[in-house]
């Protein structure tokens, strides 16, 4: 196929346009099997998508313009994707099944990636058999994690989608990320610090929020022990700098590396996913890995056109960018995946909320839409409302565990009805005449029939994706995060911009000092700085003085 210009993918957009989705499905008795795609188990629907016959074999085409294939090829080989900031993006390595060399700057990481997991292999083995002990003697029952982002958000998000309700003898494990003291404060406070470890996860042990808790966690330490016991047996470290986690106290031995070669929000399959390893055990964080691995192959060698991440990616982008929808909606039908949109709001919107291209030019259109979402069915007693009857479409992904992990009569059946209720009124909508039928059946007539039509009607013709997966298990959601990590380097490839730096985040960052500095010790403020930063300051200095 030659590849489509923008303006061909535009004239595409405008052909689509005038057929609702109703009226490409009545158009194509085989608009599902054509636009649903399976692979292990899983059912990718996107048939409900805002797409023509020709709309993704249109994207494909594209995408090979851009160079997809060669871009996948150099992710995995480990070239330098990372273009600003001079680093390879790899993340897979660290969970390839087999000791396949990969080089680094002309060296094996293979080997160095091997003996970090068996250091973690025997920490883990200690932690679980109760032969870590405190400064006190006893043995650590507690496992707090201190680290933002992501040296949070994946661990903390695999930690609570496989925490175990039935495992009595597991590690208590904890999550303390903000810099507002009250969440380590809540954190701490049903824990004994005679049996409790830290793990400070920090790829740069410089991050503002984990120094302060660490240091925090170390005056709790110091109040219970007095300042002669060392807080020493109570750290872990998982950093790419050594020596300021020695500076910090916690010695080599208890240091676990994170390399340069892999980014903040990619960082769980490292030893930054040490506390899911001690919830888990090693065995289960293996099939993590294992599955994570099995969709990276698929990702790498399945066509375009039948390759899951591909899929998505491509009506993530035609959404975002053709369609000019500024939302994305993420709605696991799934308890244990509550956490799942904020690990996406770091995923997706670090990685792709870009303006500039990879050399530095305008981008020449949206790029990706805002992510946010909750689970079903709570949603649907929240913000469905808006999806329904709002004036703008927000497209929806559905994602739907068939089994359920621990079922309780016909709930796990009522809970994957209501995701499909939800789609299919997404699709159908309500018209008016439905209405007056319905309202003429309760006996509602004349006047205050038609009164009540319009606050009824649901527009419909509002597009949403379905996935459904198997089961939820370590293996099922190491798939379920590749997919959403490799969806995402397909979108940013088709948006030209890089998805592995977040300079962004660092202007905030730097502002922060002189103005912890101004309500700390009343230091003056840089002359550049706003009159409404200085009145909030100012409010702020005279509530506490
Ligand atoms: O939010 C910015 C960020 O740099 C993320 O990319 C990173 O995951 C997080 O801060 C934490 O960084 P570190 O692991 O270096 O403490």
């Amino acid at each position: 196929m030659i590849p489509p210009s923008a303006a061909d993918l535009a004239d595409h957009r405008r052909a689509l346009a005038g057929t609702p989705l109703v009226g490409l499905f009545a158009r194509d008795p085989q608009r599902f099997e054509r636009l649903s795609f399976a692979w292990d188990d899983w059912l990718v629907d996107v048939s409900k998508e805002r797409l023509g016959a020709e709309t993704l074999p249109l994207i494909a085409a594209h995408a090979r313009s851009l160079g997809l294939e060669g871009w996948i090829a150099a992710l995995f080989a480990g070239e330098k994707v990372n273009l600003s900031e001079r680093r390879s993006a790899l993340h897979t390595a660290l969970r390839q099944q087999g000791d396949a060399p990969l080089n680094v700057d002309g060296r094996d990481i293979v080997p160095q990636i091997r003996e970090a997991q068996a250091r973690m292999k025997t920490l883990v083995g200690a932690l679980r058999a109760g032969k870590r002990r405190g400064a006190t003697g006893r043995p650590i029952r507690a496992v707090v994690n201190l680290g933002i982002g992501g040296s949070d958000l994946g661990p903390r998000f695999v930690c609570d989608a496989l925490a175990s309700p039935a495992d009595a003898t597991a590690l208590h494990t904890a999550f303390v990320s903000n810099i507002d003291p009250e969440h380590l404060t809540r954190a701490l406070a049903p824990l004994d610090p005679a049996t409790t470890l830290f793990v400070v996860t920090s790829k740069t042990f410089t991050t503002q929020e984990t120094l302060a808790n660490g240091a925090a966690a170390k005056a709790w330490l110091a109040a219970a022990f007095g300042p002669r016991v060392s807080p020493g047996p109570h750290f872990v470290a998982v950093t790419g700098n050594a020596a300021a986690s020695r500076a910090f106290g916690v010695g080599d031995d208890d240091t676990l590396p994170l390399w340069e070669w892999v980014g903040g929000r990619y960082s769980l399959w490292s030893a930054a996913g040490l506390t899911i390893a001690v919830q888990l055990g090693w065995a289960e964080y293996g099939e993590l890995l294992a599955g994570a691995a099995a969709m990276d192959a698929h990702f790498r060698t399945v066509p375009l056109e039948r390759n899951l991440p591909a899929v998505l990616g491509f009506v993530g982008w035609w959404n975002a960018r053709h369609l000019g929808h500024p939302d994305r909606v993420v709605v696991p039908y799934a308890q244990a995946l509550e956490l799942l949109p904020s690990f996406l709001q770091q995923l997706v919107l670090e990685s792709n909320g870009k303006r500039v291209t990879r050399d530095g030019a305008q981008v020449d259109g949206p790029t990706t839409a805002a992510l946010w979402g909750a689970t079903g069915s709570n949603s649907q007693h929240a913000f469905f409302q808006w999806l329904h009857q709002g004036t703008r479409e927000a497209p929806v992904e559905f994602i739907v565990p068939v089994r359920a992990s621990h079922p309780r009569a016909q709930q796990q059946a009522l809970l994957v009805a209501n995701a499909f209720a939800q789609s299919q009124a997404l699709l159908e909508g309500r018209s008016a005449e439905a209405v007056r039928a319905e309202l003429s059946r309760q006996g509602v007539a004349g006047a205050d029939l038609e009164a009540a039509v319009a606050a009824r009607v649901c527009p419909g013709n509002r597009a949403s994706t379905t996935l459904l997966l198997p089961e939820l298990n370590a293996r099922r959601l190491g798939q379920l995060i590749a997919l959403y990590e490799h969806r995402t380097f397909v979108e940013s490839v088709l948006f030209g911009i890089n998805p592995f730096d977040q300079y962004g985040v660092e202007l905030g960052k730097s502002l922060a000092a002189p103005i912890a500095a101004a309500l700390i010790d009343g230091a003056p403020l840089p002359a550049m700085t706003d009159a409404s930063t200085r009145g909030l300051i100012a409010h702020v200095r005279a509530l506490s003085s």
